[in-house]
């Protein structure tokens, strides 16, 4: 494993993350039990894994907490996030403490080292700053957790509004922020604000179902192909996205995916969801593989540089893609 520095949180963290959300949810979303994610978390930490992203929407706090009684509370990253109703008021803020104390509770830990606002909205950033912010930073103070983060609502927001406020703030020193090989505007609106104001930055989407699903990526092509936003010949080709895989390139759609994101300048943890032991091995491998060949690279700017909102499902039946 590679482990890089948080940005100015000053915590080692490995390039690679396990999500414990999206669709996989470790794999209690695709049918598996509790112990099956239980273990492939302890999997990840063998691994050298020691950044765990989930949330209080997630419903695996409580699997995270039992898979880390297997190593030093200290050996391990935790980021959680609390989910807040959309125009709360004065009420948000509350919520958000209780949130906090049920995750501590559920990780059966006494403190969190990224607490995340989920899915902030640009409308709701000036509560999420001005009212509940502080009111965490009081929990801060005790104890309770170690950093501030807040993640986009990538869907809702595919132009980073809320983040390009947020980079600027002094309170959040981390962000989570979408990027991916067909969404990547955050390398111009997001990274360069991150990297100057010394800001650590959780990735999403790196894969999710576009490139992960062939038939997602065929219905997006399709769809973008009709809006003429790319050339026609993406539709039309049985392999689109085949020039990447090569015997100098990535061995797969996926690896690629992973690869495209972890080099990134101002990328510092990929965080990547799966429930299959063998995904979470071969995504490891990816994110620590070197950059796609220059030209592939240059093909991908080329091509997708443009494009904005691509492929970012939210799970099933939650507003704003937790
Ligand atoms: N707003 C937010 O706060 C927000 C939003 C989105 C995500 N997130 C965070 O980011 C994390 C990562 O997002 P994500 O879950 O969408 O992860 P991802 O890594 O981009 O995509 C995961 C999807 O790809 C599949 N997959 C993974 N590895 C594979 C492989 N080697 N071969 C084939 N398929 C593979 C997984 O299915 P398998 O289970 O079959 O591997 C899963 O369906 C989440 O868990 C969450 O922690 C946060």
């Amino acid at each position: 494993m590679e482990y890089k520095t948080l940005g100015r949180t000053g915590l080692q963290v490995s390039v690679a993350g396990l999500g414990c959300g999206g669709f996989s949810r470790l794999g209690l979303g695709t049918g598996k039990s509790k112990a099956e994610a239980v273990a492939l978390i302890r999997q990840a930490l063998d691994l050298g894994v020691n950044l765990l992203d989930t949330a209080a929407a997630y419903g695996t706090e409580e699997i995270v907490g039992e898979a880390i009684k297997a190593v030093p509370r200290e050996n391990v990253v935790i980021a959680t996030k609390a989910w807040l109703p959309r125009g709360d008021g004065r009420h948000a803020a509350e919520r958000a403490v209780t949130s906090l104390d049920n995750s501590l509770r559920r990780l059966g830990t006494d403190y969190i080292d990224v607490f995340q606002l989920h899915g902030v909205l640009p409308q709701g950033y000036a509560e999420a700053r001005d009212v509940i912010a502080p009111v965490l930073l009081a929990e801060k103070a005790k104890g309770k957790l170690r950093h501030l983060g807040v993640t986009e609502a990538a869907s809702e927001d595919p132009e980073h509004e809320m983040l390009e406020r947020a980079v600027e703030d002094e309170v959040w020193d981390v962000v989570m922020v979408a990027f991916h090989m067909m969404h990547q505007n955050a390398r111009t609106k997001v990274f360069p604000r991150t990297i100057a104001n010394r800001i650590g930055t959780l990735l999403m989407f790196a894969v999710r179902n576009i490139f992960s699903r062939p038939e997602r990526l065929a219905t997006a092509l399709s769809e973008l192909t009709a809006r003429r936003e790319l050339p026609r010949w993406l539709a039309l080709a049985p392999n689109p996205l085949g020039f990447l895989v090569h015997e100098r390139g990535a061995a797969s759609i996926v690896e690629a995916a992973y690869r495209f994101v972890r080099h990134e300048p101002g990328v510092d943890v990929v965080l990547f969801g799966t429930g299959d032991p063998e995904h979470l091995c071969a995504n490891i491998a990816s994110l620590l593989a070197p950059p796609l060949p220059t030209a592939d690279r240059l093909t991908l700017a080329k091509l997708f540089g443009h494009l904005s909102g691509v492929g970012l499902d939210p799970p099933w039946g939650m507003p704003g893609s937790p």
